[in-house]
């Protein structure tokens, strides 16, 4: 091995050790993913291990081979397993490889792509890539959008994007915005940090399918205007986290139409199943929102990281967010040469075109088209095997790939119920093969909601692109047991 010209440049065989010694365990690691427990954590020995893992700064060297010891035997071991197919809890992540070698390539190359004039050629890769993801939304040419780091991030711009091109100088005090109570808490986080008062944040009433009431988002704008406030911005879910469910987009874009209002759809969680038939026809609409959020991370099964924020008009995102300073380059209004720095809240930034980019390449759509079909299917199955358990209830049924459920066995109500279902839960993930979570549904309020249920429920949710049949079975098998043993 020659010797390093610099402390901090390694040689080439170097480089190549490196990544050689991180390969290999990345590459067991990986192959071993369905053979790993799902993520039964032990809360309190993994608390001793982190704390075991304290350590001052580093004034020497230890081997390569000892700090991957750290992180693949000590580290990642302890943790939820949200990569492996077990993984039905939340929203599931996923961590496709090609994802990770296109990272790999990015940060070694480090180019600057917060301005266009940096680096056009790998600025177009990831135009390319917003331009995709507006075609699967169903968008047309004026729509843009930037790659951001999750849906919260996403959500939080859609808000200050509505709030520019709404509300305007109308003064943030008066400004409300409409969600759903089934909305996902980061859109009202957003609106808190894009200056909107918590009080202002109207929650309306989901119906009997989970999905917001269209009768009472009319009836509490006229009741905001009439009252002196500036109605801004109404929110859809294209999938909902508690239950998966989709809200009326093509109602709601009529609504925001009628009401003068921004409607930004979340789609952090389901936006992706729109490459699918059924995803399409549930999310009907869609392109009619001024604003979309999506999740590669999530529906693309791209490593954590990757959100998206997509606008109808591309302009907006640049009249909300962008800023020029005597120091940049200058800016181009094409929406293709668009800086990055001019749409989103950063300047210098990762390039994360490239972790979308060299997968959709190399498997082109269809394997995702195919991918997430069978996510449906297999939400599908599984409420189906679900029902066929005695005293299984499967809460609501799957409109994408999340499936709420609990156990009822008779005369067992309200706080028991509860309690029973959460023992329910942990005796599931006690036999290591899945590792899901549980939520809690709001009582119904004052309409349409017939019958629906309300109190702590369980949930698969489908959509880590390792999950497959096989798991879904294991899963019924466990469901099955635990509740055999609770009753
Ligand atoms: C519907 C929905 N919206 C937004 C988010 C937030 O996205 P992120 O965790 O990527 O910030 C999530 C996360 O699970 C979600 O499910």
């Amino acid at each position: 091995m020659s010797e390093r010209l610099w402390e901090l440049e390694p040689t080439p065989a170097e480089m190549r050790a490196l990544v050689d010694a991180a390969m290999r365990r990345i590459v067991s690691h990986v192959a071993s993913l369905p053979d790993q427990p799902a993520g039964d954590l032990d809360a309190a020995e993994a608390e001793t291990a982190a704390l075991a893992l304290r350590a001052p700064m580093p004034e020497e060297g230890r081997p390569l081979e000892d700090l991957l010891d750290v992180v693949f035997d000590r580290a990642a071991p302890r943790s939820w397993n949200a990569a492996g197919p077990g993984y039905l809890a939340y929203i599931p992540g996923g961590g496709i490889f090609e994802s990770a070698v296109a990272d790999l390539i990015a940060d070694s190359l480090n180019r600057y792509t917060g301005v266009s004039a940096a680096a056009p050629c790998l600025c177009q890769l990831e135009a390319n890539v917003i331009r995709w993801f507006c075609d699967i939304v169903g968008y047309g040419e004026g729509a843009y959008g930037f790659l951001t780091t999750g849906g919260s991030l996403a959500n939080f711009s859609a808000v200050v994007a509505a709030r520019h091109e709404k509300l305007r100088d109308e003064g943030l005090a008066r400004g409300t915005v409409y969600v759903s109570d089934q909305i996902h808490h980061s859109v009202e986080k957003a609106a808190h940090l894009a200056g909107i008062p918590r009080a202002n944040v109207r929650r309306i009433p989901s119906d009997a399918g989970f999905r917001i009431r269209l009768d009472a988002v009319r009836d509490a704008v006229a009741r905001d205007r009439a009252a002196g406030l500036s109605p801004f911005l109404l929110v859809g879910s294209a999938g909902t986290v508690n239950t998966g469910a989709v809200d009326d987009l093509a109602a709601l874009a009529d609504i925001a139409r009628d009401t003068g209002l921004w409607l930004h759809v979340d789609g952090a969680y389901g936006g992706f199943f729109t490459l699918t038939p059924r995803g399409r026809r549930a999310m009907a609409g869609i392109e009619r929102a001024d604003s979309v959020s999506l999740d590669p991370h999530k529906g693309l099964f791209l490593p954590y990281g990757t959100g998206c924020l997509l606008a109808k008009d591309g302009h907006a995102l640049a009249r909300s967010h962008g800023y020029w300073a005597d120091y940049l380059p200058q800016q181009s209004d094409t929406l293709e040469r668009m800086d990055v720095s001019r749409l989103s809240p950063e300047l210098t930034r990762a390039f994360r075109g490239l972790r979308v980019w060299l997968p959709f390449m190399l498997h082109v759509v269809g394997a995702w088209r195919r991918a997430l079909d069978e996510k449906l299917d297999l939400a599908r199955v599984a409420a189906e095997g679900l029902r066929a358990i005695e005293h299984v209830r499967v809460v609501a049924e799957p409109q994408l790939s999340v499936v709420p459920f609990r156990l009822e066995p008779p005369g067992v109500t309200g706080a028991a119920r509860d309690e029973m279902n959460r023992d329910l839960l942990r005796r599931i993930v006690a036999r290591g093969r899945v590792w899901i979570s549980g939520t809690n549904l709001p009582p119904p309020g004052t309409g349409a909601e017939g019958g629906r249920p309300e109190g702590w429920v369980l949930r698969f949710c489908v959509l880590s692109f390792r999950t497959h049949a096989d798991r879904i079975e294991a899963a019924l098998e466990d469901v099955r047991a635990a509740a055999a043993a609770l009753l």
